[in-house]
Formats: structure tokens, sequence, C-alpha cells
């Protein structure tokens, strides 16, 4: 099995990178040029992300492409970097006729599925409010991936921890599943690299949380 990963420099990315390794996964990172980043068992290819070579590089060959990329500092740019990332990785996959992708989200990001828990919905608000750049580029994320053909599934997370991993797990769109606000990194990468073989939220937005 064949996985390019994106945003495995990031807090996530490690147990997405060390838990594909585990499995015998054969792995790929992409990382930018400026940001450190060195593990001798992972391919790297390194670009901007939105370097249609670079891209094709780290994608092509691929089984499923899962993404960890997302806003995560209070000043974040206005010109919607991982929305334009997303996009352009998006259309290499479709050139190179790849089609699982999975990738993070939020609860800001609403699925029409969803229902009201006050838990998403205040954080949801503040940051709208408090960090619009960083609303607007969590948003634009989830319209590329739902304007795309591609077989996707977006694992939504409220706020994440370095815990151990639990595996004990709620799932499910918000407001309609009794979520806690907090998961594990390492529960959300086993999560992501679980939808590899599985078809059950295909073109689906689960919400996960710890028990
Ligand atoms: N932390 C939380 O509590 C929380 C809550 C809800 C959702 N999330 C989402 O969960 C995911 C993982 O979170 P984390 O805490 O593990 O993240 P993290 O350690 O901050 O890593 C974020 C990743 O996104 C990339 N990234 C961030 N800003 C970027 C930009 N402007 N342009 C290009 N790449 C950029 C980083 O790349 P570089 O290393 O190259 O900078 C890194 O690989 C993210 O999608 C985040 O939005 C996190």
């Amino acid at each position: 099995m064949k996985v390019t990963i994106f945003g495995g420099t990031g807090r996530t990315g490690k147990p997405l990178i060390e838990r594909a390794l585990q499995q015998g996964m054969d792995v790929t990172v992409f990382a930018r040029p400026s940001t450190p980043f060195a593990n001798p068992r992972v391919r790297v290819v390194r670009g901007d992300l939105l370097d249609r070579d670079s891209l094709t590089e780290a994608i092509r060959g691929a089984d499923a492409v899962l993404s960890a990329l997302g806003p995560t500092k209070f000043r974040h740019p206005k010109d919607q970097p991982i929305t334009r990332a997303t996009d352009a990785m998006i259309s290499v996959m479709k050139q190179e006729g790849i089609r699982r992708f999975i990738c993070i989200s939020t609860g800001t990001a609403r699925d029409p599925h969803d229902g009201f828990d006050w838990k998403i919905h205040l954080p949801a608000r503040l940051i709208k409010v408090m960090m619009p750049a960083v609303y607007r580029d969590i948003v634009g994320l989830a319209a590329a991936v739902r304007a795309s053909q591609l077989e996707w599934t977006m694992v939504r997370v409220a706020f994440l921890n370095d815990r151990p991993a639990t595996t004990a797990l709620n799932v499910g769109v918000y407001g309609r599943t009794r979520h806690t606000i907090a998961i594990s990194r390492e529960d959300v990468a086993q999560f992501m690299l679980d939808q590899i073989s599985s078809r059950e939220f295909i073109r689906k937005t689960p919400g996960i949380s710890a028990k």
C-alpha cells in the first residue's frame, strides 16, 4: 500500500507517518522547502504546495492521499493557503487517476446532516469572529473537497491532544452523536489510516472524539 501524506511535518503528521510505517505502508511525505523534516524511512518530496510538478512527483502511484494540513496558528495568511493547496492536490490526483483522499477538517465546516451541538457551535462562532482567515480556509478546504469527484473522507476533530491512543471513539456527525471535545492525535492518525481500506465514510464527514 502506497500513501502520500501532506501535513506530515506537523504534530498529527508524526503519528500518521509512524503508524503507516508500522502497518507496512510505503510512505511519501510532501514537505515545504523551509520546513525542517527528516525521516530515513520515508520518501520525502520537497516543494511548494502549489507546484504541480512537485505535487505530481509526490502523488504519482499512490493508493491514497492523506492530508493533515490545516490552519493552526492565530495569524493565518489571508489568501487561503490550505484551500489553494488542497485544490492543487485534488487536481493532480485527478490527473493521476487517484481517487481516495482522506483529510482533517473540523466542526467549523458544517455538514448538511449536522444537528446542533454547542460544544462545536461555540468554538466555530469564535473562530469565525476572531480568526476570519482561519475560518475562511477551513470552510474553503471543505468546499474544495466536496466539489471534487474523489472518494473523499473528511475526518472532523475539535481539540487535539498528545495523549496515547484509546481507540474507544465517538464517531458521527455533530449534533446527532454524543461527542466530547477532545481527541488524541494518535487516534486521529489511526482513524485516518483505517479509512483507506474502508468504504463506510466515503463522501462523509464523521466527527471523532475520545469517549
Ligand atoms: N490543534 C487543534 O486542536 C486542532 C483543532 C481542530 C482542527 N485541527 C486540525 O488538525 C490538523 C492537525 O493539527 P496539528 O495540531 O497536528 O497541526 P500542526 O502541528 O500545526 O501541523 C499543521 C500542518 O499544516 C501545515 N500548515 C499550517 N499552516 C500552513 C500554511 N499557511 N501553508 C502551508 N501549510 C501549512 C504545516 O506545514 P509546515 O510544517 O510546513 O508549517 C503542518 O504540516 C490541522 O488540519 C488542523 O487545522 C487542529
